[in-house]
């Protein structure tokens, strides 16, 4: 897959992109990640990017100018564009599914107050990663290529996966120990030292469904 990603912010993509299961990801060509300033595509003078809203208000509104030439420059036919804003649709796990299976992303990070409208025009999907307003699309960016990548095919176990919170059952994870056996007076419980591994897939799901009821009874409406 190779992801383009469009920003005002470049350097804070540095090391994000650099570390863990990313890095190893595009080291073995699971993964091609491009990081481009749409201002270097600016045919103003001084650069522009921006100015001010038609009709008045407070704040900068990004021009399109920069975004359609960057967007057109690196657009195919197999291209999915993406616009990161408040305003988009929620994200979820199924939506990291769907576009994992995608060849080629290109992401827009919106700043300032807000884009010209007809930059809408240009995108296939609109995203939020959640009801908050962050100063600008980057750290969603991060969000989607880190949730997009881990399920790329071979980057890690597919059994992993499967077992996230936020598959198809709609569960959170159930809890998980490793040595040692007591820690501070707290044991693991005693059916994980078991071996009877019926008797601990039916702990692991009763204490899932439990976890959910808890924390997210939303979910399990679903
Ligand atoms: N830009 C600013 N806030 C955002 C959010 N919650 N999701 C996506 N893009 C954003």
């Amino acid at each position: 897959m190779k992801i383009d990603i469009l920003t005002l912010f470049p350097n804070m993509f540095d090391t994000i992109f650099q570390e863990s299961i990313i890095q190893r990801a595009q080291k073995l060509q699971k993964v091609e990640i491009h990081i481009h300033n749409f201002r270097d595509y600016s045919k103003d003078p001084h650069h522009k990017v921006d100015d001010t809203p038609y009709g008045g208000g407070a704040g900068m509104v990004l021009m399109c100018q920069p975004i359609f030439d960057c967007v057109r420059s690196l657009k195919t036919k197999d291209s999915k564009i993406i616009l990161l804003t408040p305003s988009g649709s929620p994200y979820h796990q199924r939506t990291a599914y769907n576009l994992s299976k995608e060849s080629h992303l290109i992401i827009i990070c919106g700043h300032y107050e807000g884009f010209d409208e007809r930059i809408r025009s240009l995108v296939d999907l609109e995203i939020s990663i959640g009801d908050y307003v962050l100063t600008g699309g980057e750290i969603p960016a991060m969000v989607l290529v880190d949730s997009i990548t881990r399920l790329l095919p071979g980057v890690i176990n597919e059994k992993s996966h499967l077992e996230d919170s936020f598959n198809e059952h709609y569960l959170l994870d159930y809890p998980t120990y490793t040595k040692p056996r007591v820690y501070e007076e707290m044991a693991v419980p005693q059916v994980l030292l078991s071996g009877d591994h019926k008797k601990i897939s039916e702990y692991r799901y009763s204490e899932s469904v439990k976890r959910t009821k808890s924390l997210r009874p939303d979910l399990l409406e679903k």
